[in-house]
């Protein structure tokens, strides 16, 4: 670990620096995500149970357009915060592997995860995807996490390529609301959810909220990822009775497969998920 960019890291964000007790637990965090950190997106696939044939296929097909658009967003000035191209790639392999009815995700920025979740989604010819981002006025209000992003000069979404935007406009829904208020109203009008995304306020407790919201509402066989991961997905795999291996991650993107059968209730009463995450 880098102990330099760790610490002005910590400096800059409110949340740790007022929470020393957390700092403790992110170093943690950061040293368990170091240990299982896998460089192969086809082998982070594998691992989660999905068929790397499957996943990618038709992939080619977009990858020059989202190559071009990971690009445009290095090449801007400012905090974009756009996912790299390998967990893009995971991103397309879930959900054209899945077929997903409906996807959510929060954190939108300049758009990368919805152009990698909608190419997948145009390659099926079916689902849905709900994007949930801060309205352009609470944007650039103080984070806890200390990110100030740069996508209100350009607009929501401003990254995501032209035809994949005009593709997947009657099947996309762009939610400007508080992920706290608007995830639960969201989630309560839904029978289940098949893939659920999180890449908005990267803090543990906020992103450990998101989960347990999250996951009684998951299908069976339904994934649930999240980036930047920290000791709020250590927190919840725990809870859950993870193996290890729900610890995987590429550049600390990491996830689960919700088991397709219903778990066991365990000794201490919450649900036994062991093996949700096919090693
Ligand atoms: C890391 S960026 C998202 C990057 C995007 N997923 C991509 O791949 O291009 C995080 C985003 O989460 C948004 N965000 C932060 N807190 C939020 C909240 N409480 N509700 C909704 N969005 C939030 C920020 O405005 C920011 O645009």
């Amino acid at each position: 670990m880098d102990l330099a960019k760790f610490v002005k890291e910590v400096l800059n964000a409110p949340y740790y620096r007022t929470r020393p007790h957390e700092v403790m637990r992110y170093a943690y965090a950061k040293w368990v995500y170091q240990k299982h950190r896998m460089e192969d997106p086809l082998e982070f696939l594998r691992q989660l149970g999905v068929d790397p044939k499957v996943a990618m296929d038709g992939y080619e097909r977009w990858r020059p357009m989202l190559a071009d658009a990971c690009q445009r967003i290095k090449d801007r000035s400012g905090l974009q915060g756009g996912i790299s191209m390998e967990d893009g790639a995971v991103l397309y392999g879930i959900t054209r592997s899945m077929r997903p009815k409906n996807v959510i995700e929060t954190g939108v920025a300049a758009g990368m995860s919805t152009s990698f979740i909608s190419a997948a989604l145009l390659e099926n010819g079916t689902g849905e995807l709900i994007s949930i981002e801060l309205p352009v006025d609470q944007a650039h209000a103080g984070q806890w996490d200390g990110c100030h992003f740069a996508w209100p000069d350009s607009g929501v979404g401003w990254a995501i390529p032209q035809s994949i935007k005009e593709g997947i406009a009657n099947r996309h829904t762009l939610v400007l609301e508080d992920v706290r208020t608007a995830l639960p109203r969201i989630l309560a009008g839904m029978k289940s959810l098949d893939f659920f995304f999180h890449d908005d306020l990267h803090v543990p407790s906020h992103m450990r909220w998101e989960y347990d919201l999250v996951y009684p509402k998951l299908s069976p066989g339904g994934f649930l990822l999240s980036d930047d991961a920290d000791y709020g997905w250590v927190g919840f795999c725990k809870s859950l009775g993870l193996p290890d291996s729900s610890f995987n991650n590429i550049q600390r993107l990491t996830g689960l497969r919700k088991p397709l059968t219903a778990a066991k209730p365990a000794v201490n009463g919450s649900l036994a998920a062991k093996g949700a995450q096919l090693a």
